[in-house]
């Protein structure tokens, strides 16, 4: 047959197929999330297999081997003692909490590495939220802005404080990129920088996690905050508000499920754009790989890398030191 053009032609040999990638993973794209406790002991969590919450000393040594591999950025997450959780989050804001204190040591132990701090209040507050809840004369319960984002700033600040190189709210308040800016500034930390969740879904993908922290809400859910999964526009709105309060870095969460909207924000911006990929993603894939059912090695790459090739820069992933090893 007489076809001119033959798209085989560049996948014929690995020397070509390497010429023409695409798209590249590197450990540099990964930020790895880590779960923290109190405790000295560290301690597998059950609903995510091969993820382990880890005591303070347990945790420098772990965020050491993946600052190793080439990961230079971590997330940190903290599990905190029912007693400490109140309606309005008070230790979240504490200097000596355990935040503080992680953010402490891994800055001593690794000058290098970028320390990421989740803002919110879920894991500080007594109803789950990730805002202040009040309840109005008919029982219904509300998730109090404008009270939630005064919190946050405190908190923003406090992690600042402890040397935190960029805070990354994750509570879906209005404003809060805005007044979180207007804070860190007055407070002398004009350098620290703001990775926001523009566009968080409301998603069934994050049950995983709220296993790890024991954080899920006690009551309602988080649809009068979370976005809507069946909308994109909204995230554009997100999008224009955030850039237009001072973010620094937007991010979209989960991944896999929202590939056209990272593609979307990445049309839209000149931000850099992260994305999450979360507990239910990571929990499936690792599953299926388990029973034998996936092959796990291609599985995480062929999934990180689409999320990549959709338009995110940064990748926040369970599988962060996995694929460094893989990627070696
Ligand atoms: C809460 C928060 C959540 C995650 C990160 N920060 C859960 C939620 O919104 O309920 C989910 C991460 C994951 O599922 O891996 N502020």
């Amino acid at each position: 047959m007489n076809f001119p053009i033959r798209p085989r032609r560049n996948r014929r040999t690995p020397a070509i197929r390497n010429l023409v990638r695409e798209t590249a993973l590197s450990p540099a794209d990964f930020v790895l999330p880590v779960f923290l406790h109190e405790d000295a002991e560290d301690t597998p969590i059950e609903s995510m297999p091969g993820v382990t919450r880890w005591s303070l000393e347990g945790l420098v040594k772990e965020v050491g081997e993946a600052h190793a591999l080439g990961i230079n950025a971590v997330v940190l997450f903290p599990k905190i003692e029912e007693s400490l959780k109140t309606p309005y989050a008070q230790e979240c804001y504490n200097d000596d909490g355990l935040i503080p204190r992680a953010i402490l040591a891994l800055k001593e132990a690794y000058p290098s590495l970028c320390v990421i701090t989740d803002v919110a209040l879920d894991p500080y507050n007594s109803d789950g939220h990730d805002g202040v809840v009040a309840r109005d004369g008919l029982g219904e319960l509300h998730i109090l802005n404008d009270e939630t984002v005064a919190i946050l700033v405190e908190q923003a600040i406090c992690h600042a404080r402890a040397g935190a190189d960029i805070v990354s709210p994750s509570d879906m308040m209005d404003g809060r990129v805005a007044a979180i800016r207007a804070g860190l500034d007055e407070s002398g930390f004009e350098h620290v920088g703001i990775l926001s969740y523009t566009a968080k879904y409301a998603s069934a993908f994050y049950g995983p996690f709220r296993g790890a922290l024991d954080s899920a809400p006690k009551e309602g859910d988080k649809q009068t905050y979370q976005m809507d999964p069946a909308n994109l526009r909204e995230a554009i709105r997100e999008l224009q508000l955030d850039e237009a309060e001072g973010a620094d870095m937007v991010m979209v969460k989960p991944a896999g499920p929202y590939l056209d909207v990272i593609a979307r924000l990445r049309d839209t911006t000149t931000l850099p754009i992260a994305a999450y990929q979360v507990s239910g993603e990571y929990l499936m894939l690792k599953s299926a790989a388990a029973g034998g059912w996936l092959d796990e090695k291609k599985i995480v790459l062929e999934s990180l890398l689409g999320i990549k090739r959709a338009g995110a820069n940064i990748i926040l992933t369970y599988f962060a030191k996995q694929a460094a090893e893989w990627l070696r």
